[in-house]
């Protein structure tokens, strides 16, 4: 079985979380494309669905899923999400899409964050820089603060929010929790890619035809 059939049969395992009425965030990436078919062959009814990115948004609408923007919602019944990277207390690292700045706003507003993979996903340690999103004022500054181990990421355009992709590779992997505290630390970083397990509920991964759940918090 390919990662791809993994990736597929992750979602259709969280496609079945989704129920009518709920209000549900929808991540980013070739996990979610397989999410999407999944949720929309559910036939469910008053969703009201955000989207991560316009890549999201624009697969759901097309297969009817409707989506809004996340501005009158103050909290969801459900996110679903892939991930670049899993550690066994459940750390992620996010952002190989440059969408994890909306991400994690979806995340943080889940009741329910259900991270969905492959089984090439979950690591022992991080190997993954981690992704950084930039606010476009003041650039130069901040990555002249942050120092060489931030590099903007080539031929990758703005965020919707208009921020600057980037990735750090440089060291601290080792403790997630510092890093992150470093990364967010500096006023010019809008947000950086490492998800705390605290906002994980629980973790799909896909072994050939197995999922394996493993419950997070
Ligand atoms: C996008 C993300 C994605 O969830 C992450 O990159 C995983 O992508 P894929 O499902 O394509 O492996 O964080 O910013």
């Amino acid at each position: 079985m390919s990662l791809d059939d993994e990736k597929r049969l992750a979602a259709e395992a969280a496609a079945e979380l989704v129920e009518s009425g709920m209000t549900v965030g929808l991540g980013t990436g070739s996990t979610v494309a397989h999410l999407l078919p999944a949720v929309a062959r559910r036939g469910l009814t008053d969703l009201r669905c955000v989207a991560t990115s316009v890549a999201t948004s624009e697969q759901a609408r097309s297969l009817g899923i409707p989506v809004e923007e996340f501005n009158s919602l103050d909290r969801l019944d459900i996110a679903i999400d892939g991930t670049d990277e899993v550690t066994p207390d459940g750390w992620l690292i996010k952002g190989g899409g440059g969408a994890h700045l909306r991400e994690k706003i979806v995340a943080a507003a889940a009741d329910r964050f259900i991270v969905i993979g492959d089984s090439s996903k979950p690591v022992e340690k991080f190997t993954w820089p981690v992704p950084l999103e930039l606010f476009a004022f003041g650039l130069a500054s901040t990555l002249a603060r942050l120092g060489d181990d931030v590099t903007v990421r080539p031929d990758t355009p703005p965020s919707p929010d208009g921020g600057v992709i980037a990735d750090y590779r440089g060291p601290g992997l080792d403790d997630p929790a510092t890093l992150a505290a470093r990364l967010e630390a500096d006023p010019g970083v809008a947000a950086q890619g490492l998800f705390p397990p605290s906002l994980v509920s629980e973790i799909f991964v896909a072994r050939g035809k197995d999922v394996e759940r493993t419950t997070i918090g």
